[in-house]
């Protein structure tokens, strides 16, 4: 199941994804915003990026208008790896080496048929969970993420 959000500037983008979303039977939730009135984009990646970490959804799709700011604040709750992708081969690699949780696009620069491709790759893309060096670089930004790291990357 995939936890959408946006702000303004990026709910063009959310609309296109919940119609592919709604077309493959893929489960979602949207957790707004709902119009383009303007508001607060951290709140929205707040929202998301909760509901990823704490396990209720197996990833996250946010949209802003650069996909920037709400990934800043998306990468503020622990758990998340959130990646702005602006290329196909960014959606995929995101996953299979990032093991990417949430997926950040921009309205302003990317088109809505774009940003449903570059979805349907990352929701469709596995972690390459058989290879040691993606799972030890995962595994050390998470040891990042709690204040860890070894003397040699001084
Ligand atoms: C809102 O105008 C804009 O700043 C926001 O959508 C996003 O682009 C921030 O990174």
């Amino acid at each position: 199941m995939i936890a959408l959000g946006c702000d303004h500037g990026g709910i063009n983008l959310k609309t296109a994804i919940i119609e592919y979303l709604k077309k493959n039977n893929i489960e979602y939730k949207d957790f707004g915003c709902y119009t383009e009135d303007a508001v607060d984009y951290p709140i929205y990646a707040y929202k998301v990026a909760k509901a990823v970490a704490d396990g209720e959804f197996e990833s996250g799709i946010l949209c802003c208008g650069t996909g920037i700011g709400i990934s800043i604040a998306a990468n503020k709750v622990k758990g998340i790896r959130a990646a702005v992708v602006s290329n196909e081969f960014g959606a995929e690699m995101t996953r299979r080496h990032n093991n990417a949780n949430v997926l950040c696009m921009g309205g302003r620069v990317t088109s809505a048929e774009d940003a449903v491709k570059y979805a349907d790759i990352f929701i469709n893309t596995p972690f390459s969970a058989d290879e040691e060096r993606h799972i030890r670089r995962v595994q050390m930004l998470k040891d990042l993420e709690n204040g860890c790291f070894a003397d040699e990357w001084l």
